[in-house]
């Protein structure tokens, strides 16, 4: 039985902590369901956003349309060899209960993206990443309905065309697609990445002599807390803004004004520069504007103190964007998605 509810708050359902109206709303809980919804014609000319954990969007204004939150559970194991499992997980699930379960097994490849909020659904669409890993990884494949039509589709790992923070669904393939599982390839001999950001350091401050996926998982979360606000207690979407990529000969230049500005090699051409640094470098990191601002302790963090809304944290975003281009000619890409 589908129960659609109407004006409804989204603020519980968004970590920025919006409070913006959806006409209606609706949560699946089974595949099933979205067929069901698709034999009712009145909804059918509904705008639809499609709803995982909120943790990476930003609501702009009330929304006029049908609002479908997705919390198809499971976790199912389909396939196993000597060398590997294969899981395939309810688009609902949270993303972060899926490491546990894979930690408590042995099975290992997750283990570095421990603690990212949201659900295993949204993961593919900005090919979810941290600390030297991402979704692509250990991905296989995943199931769709196509939002136009009701029809089921699978979608292969070359058909997501995964990048940094990328993939179909962000771009050509963006709101066409209810993504309903997730099947990931797991090591059941894990292959520990710990040679990223302070994991090291922070397995030898906890004592930790032989990596296991328990501790580099454990690890993981202990930097987390140490860097990212706790959206239960500040409002925030992760990094706000993508890491911009830029030629080498373009850094170079830079550095002639810039000799400290840090970067790191993507190919022989290519560097990722952090956007937290130039962000700091424009006098940002801690500002308040209104209801909204700068985390004081990541600047590529944009906070919500309580009552802000999406407009303001777009204006924030855009005056951000303004200054960096001004001051280093880069241009920020935001990694939120706008609705
Ligand atoms: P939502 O915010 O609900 O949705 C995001 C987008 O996906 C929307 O466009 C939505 O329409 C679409 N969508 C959601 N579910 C589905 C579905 N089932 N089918 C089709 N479309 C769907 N991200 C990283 O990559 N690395 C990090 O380290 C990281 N750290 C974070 C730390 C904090 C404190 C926070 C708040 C966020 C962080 N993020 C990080 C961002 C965020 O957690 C991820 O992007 C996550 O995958 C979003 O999941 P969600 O379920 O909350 O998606
Ligand atoms: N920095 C500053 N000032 C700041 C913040 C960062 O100068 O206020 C510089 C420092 O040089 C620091 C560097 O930026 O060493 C990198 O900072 P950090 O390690 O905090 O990582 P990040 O680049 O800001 C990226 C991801 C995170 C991911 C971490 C760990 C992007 C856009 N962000 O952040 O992902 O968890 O690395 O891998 O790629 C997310 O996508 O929402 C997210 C949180």
């Amino acid at each position: 039985m589908l129960t659609i509810q109407s004006n409804i708050s989204l603020k519980p359902y968004n970590t920025f902590g919006i409070d913006a109206l959806s006409r209606y709303f609706i949560e699946i809980n089974a595949e099933e369901d979205l067929q069901t919804l698709y034999q009712l014609a009145e909804l059918q000319r509904l705008d639809k956003l499609i709803l995982g954990g909120g943790s990476n969007i930003v609501l702009t204004q009330d929304f006029g349309g049908l609002t479908i939150k997705i919390s198809i559970k499971g976790i199912e194991q389909i396939r196993e060899d000597n060398a590997h499992v294969w899981l395939k997980v309810g688009a609902g699930e949270s993303w972060h209960g899926l490491v546990l379960h894979c930690v408590e097994r042995g099975y290992g490849g997750i283990e570095n993206l421990a603690l990212i909020p949201g659900t295993v659904g949204a993961a593919p669409i900005q090919n979810i990443g941290a600390y030297g890993v991402e979704l692509k990884d250990t991905f296989q494949e995943l199931c769709a309905v196509e939002v136009a039509t009701g029809q089921k589709l699978v979608f292969s790992k070359t058909d997501c065309q995964f990048g940094y923070r990328d993939s179909i669904f962000k771009q050509h393939a963006k709101e066409r697609y209810f993504i309903t599982s997730v099947t990931l390839r797991l090591n059941k001999t894990p292959v520990f990445r710990t040679e990223y950001g302070d994991i090291q350091k922070t397995l030898e401050q906890m004592g930790v002599k032989e990596p296991s996926i328990r501790a580099i998982s454990e690890a993981v979360i202990k930097i987390r807390r140490s860097k990212l606000p706790d959206p239960a207690e500040l409002g925030n979407a992760g990094s706000f803004f993508k890491n911009p990529e830029i030629l080498k000969i373009d850094h170079a230049a830079l550095q002639t004004d810039y000799p400290e500005m840090p970067s790191y090699p993507i190919d022989t051409t290519t560097v990722k520069i952090p956007a937290g640094w130039l962000i700091e470098q424009c006098g940002w990191k801690g500002k308040r504007l209104g209801n909204v601002g700068v985390h004081a302790r990541q600047a590529l963090v944009l906070v919500n103190y309580g009552g802000g809304t999406g407009l303001e944290i777009r204006q924030l975003s855009e005056k951000i964007q303004q200054s960096v281009q001004a001051r280093f000619g880069i241009k920020l890409q935001p990694e939120v998605n706008f609705v």
